[in-house]
């Protein structure tokens, strides 16, 4: 398959795997690289750029094909050292950068400057455009049902991304609800020229990640995620477990007079304690409800490899297929 995306990032199929905190390490990003997707590392899981510079260096042991770096621009008052982790990802030779959260704007001409190219992950279309103005390459555009979150306007990648597909000129790939075949085939349809998968990939051999998450992915169903921070407008897609329920509860009781103070102990600082030691209800942690769709635990490149034979087979023959019991 060749798409735009195939062809700007030069990898072999049109699907990346987004930025996720405490899973987007360098097994990971090797792991999709390795299958001819687009892998990416969680720059800001790395504690300080020292540490993503040998983040890197030890995803480039393990590939010789290209991959990315995800950076997160947080709406937090205490800046993580964004030009120094920059710095890090330029002299590391990535030449691919994921932007996420507030608009990348003040540090283009950076990552331009170095020949890096950059695909902002947007919950909209005007956001979508913004990034195509300030020079982005391309956008993820990450639609309601996505794992993390899914901004405030709640519209679901039915309608956003044929909305994307009229506004953009630039390449986007579909974001949010992606699984498999067709997943990909669909995202094609609706415009896209491609997909990034969050969820899907936590649930792999490859991901450095607990069993126990794996598992509970796996056994959860598209009912089983929560949304909170509703209220703080910066609302998150969780996996429903103890935390979440004890969350949405103080959001109950406070009600718009809601402070991130009142939840801090379920949301802030958990993620080692979940996905590295297994510990479920430790707080709560992104998930999408493709979770509906998950059912086993391949390995990256069976999996990658089964949906590039799933979508081809849905366009050869039941697409075909359709047009030739038509004629
Ligand atoms: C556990 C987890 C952690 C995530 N962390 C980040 C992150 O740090 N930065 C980011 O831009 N996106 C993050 N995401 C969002 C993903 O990159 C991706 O956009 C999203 O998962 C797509 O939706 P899906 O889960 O339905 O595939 C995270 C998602 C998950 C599931």
């Amino acid at each position: 398959m060749k798409t735009r995306i195939t062809e700007l990032f030069e990898i072999e199929h049109p699907i990346i795997q987004g930025g996720m905190h405490y899973v987007g390490f360098a097994e990971l990003a090797a792991a999709v690289a390795n299958a001819g997707g687009l892998g990416i590392i969680t720059g800001l899981t790395q504690k300080t750029p020292e540490l993503l510079a040998r983040e890197i260096a030890r995803c480039r042991d393990m590939t010789d094909q290209p991959f990315g770096v995800n950076l997160t621009f947080l709406p937090s008052l205490a800046s993580p050292p964004y030009p120094e982790y920059i710095a890090a990802i330029v002299e590391g030779g990535v030449r691919i950068v994921e932007t996420a959260g507030r608009s990348p704007e003040k540090y283009m001409p950076a990552l331009k400057a170095a020949g890096i190219k950059v695909i902002h992950k947007c919950t909209s279309v005007r956001h979508s455009l913004t990034a195509q103005r300030i020079g982005c390459d391309a956008v993820s555009v990450d639609g309601f049902e996505c794992g993390g979150h899914p901004g405030e306007d709640d519209v679901p990648n039915m309608i956003l991304l044929p909305r994307a597909a009229d506004a953009l000129k630039i390449p986007f790939v579909a974001s949010g609800g992606m699984a498999d075949g067709r997943s990909l085939v669909a995202a094609l349809a609706l415009g896209a020229a491609g997909m990034n998968m969050g969820t899907r990939f936590i649930a792999t051999k490859e991901a450095p990640v607990h069993d126990n998450v794996k598992q509970a992915i796996v056994a959860a169903s598209e009912l089983d995620t929560r949304l909170i921070m509703r209220a703080l407008r910066n609302t998150e897609r969780v996996l429903k477990n103890a935390a979440a329920e004890r969350v949405l509860e103080i959001e109950r009781q406070k009600g718009a007079a809601v402070v991130f103070d009142d939840i801090r102990e379920q949301v802030a600082g958990v993620y080692p304690r979940i996905l590295r030691e297994g510990i479920l209800d430790a707080g709560v942690f992104s998930c999408g409800m493709v979770i509906g769709l998950i059912e086993d635990i391949p390995s990256v490149k069976e999996l990658i490899d089964r949906i590039m034979a799933q979508a081809e087979g849905l366009i050869r023959e039941r697409l075909m297929g359709v047009l030739g019991a038509a004629a």
